[in-house]
């Protein structure tokens, strides 16, 4: 006998028809390096949707592969198997709709800040006439707060002013993609907080696709539309997304006294702390030395017999 299963008109379900393609989609994601015996697997199945506009961020520890997993979406870096698409296409290199803010800033020593984003700037938009470009670079100098220093080399900027030039060059560039690898991580407290402020401004007007690694739980809820962990390694994997439900605009200030700021904190470094004391204990069961049992011997009396000392050649008469 067959059961027909109709739908109940009385439950709104909210799967949506025909979901909107994903811009960034990867599936099955592994990656390793080395071969042999000093191979080490960092990353095992990952599998992450990001939407056109959507702020996502991935918190993870130090050492778990996050640079490596956004290596991958930015094309320095390939999968060992898996799909890595944006826009339904294989990411197979780097490219300039997806704009890559390294963790240690990355500048040509010898070039000013209006060097280095300019550098940037003539390469992704040659077609631009020469005064157009010029403009469009002072626009991103003044962006960041940086006119009073355009001239200087990176050695004659302070760790947060070489961080905004490294932000202002890769919003320069107009990508479709922001890929944040940890940029505020070197940054004292202060700066740190003004940084998270200039971010979530800018994208506020842009609303660009934004992907940002931290280690820091309050600066990801600040930023993100949704927060994903990524689990120890090594094969470190992603966890399940925390939906960041507050209103934007947002401010650092105002968000301590939120209850769902708290909540949120509160879940996401629970998950994190007991995911990495799991990792520690499977670590540690496997190092354990295995118990071996020992024969129940006694140890051989190796005395000679009286009889024998008496008659030795060695015992003086
Ligand atoms: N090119 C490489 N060759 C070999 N091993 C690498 C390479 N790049 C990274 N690793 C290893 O992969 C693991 C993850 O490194 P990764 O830089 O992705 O971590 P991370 O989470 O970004 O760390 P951090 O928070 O300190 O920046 C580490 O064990 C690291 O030693
Ligand atoms: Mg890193």
């Amino acid at each position: 006998m067959s059961v027909a299963i109709r739908p109940n008109p009385s439950i709104q379900t909210r799967v949506q028809a025909n979901p909107p393609q994903p811009v960034l989609r990867m599936q099955s994601v592994c990656k390793g390096y080395g071969a042999g015996a000093t191979r080490s697997e960092v990353l095992t199945n990952i599998n992450l949707n990001v939407r056109e506009g959507e702020f996502l961020a991935v918190v993870g520890f130090s050492g778990s592969g996050k640079s490596t997993f956004m290596k991958l979406l930015a094309g320095l870096e390939s999968a060992d198997s898996g799909v890595i698409e944006m826009d339904g296409t294989p990411i197979a290199g780097p490219g300039p709709e997806r704009g890559l803010v390294f963790q240690n800033y990355s500048l040509l020593p010898w070039l000013t800040v209006r060097g280095n984003i300019s550098l940037s700037v003539d390469s992704v938009f040659r077609h631009w006439g020469k005064g157009e470009r010029r403009d469009h670079v002072e626009k991103f100098i003044e962006m960041v707060g940086l006119a009073h220093a355009a001239h200087r080399r990176p050695h004659e900027l302070s760790g947060g002013m070489r961080q905004r030039v490294s932000l202002a060059r890769t919003l320069a560039m107009k990508p479709k993609i922001l890929l944040l690898d940890e940029p505020l991580s070197a940054l004292d407290a202060l700066t740190r907080c003004v940084l998270q402020e200039e971010i979530l401004k800018i994208w506020e007007e842009e609303r660009q696709t934004c992907v940002m690694i931290t280690n820091d739980v309050d600066e990801a809820i600040l930023v993100a539309d949704r927060i994903v962990p990524l689990n120890p390694g090594p094969n470190a994997s992603l966890g399940p997304a925390f939906t960041v439900e507050l209103d934007r605009p947002r401010r650092a200030t105002e968000l301590n006294s939120n209850p769902h700021f708290r909540g949120l904190r509160n879940a996401v470094t629970n998950y994190l702390v007991a995911v990495r004391q799991k990792s520690r204990d499977d670590e540690a069961a496997k190092s354990v030395v295995p118990k071996i049992e020992l024969p129940n011997l006694q140890p051989r009396s190796l005395a000679l017999p009286r009889k024998a000392t008496m008659n030795s050649p060695l015992v003086s008469k």
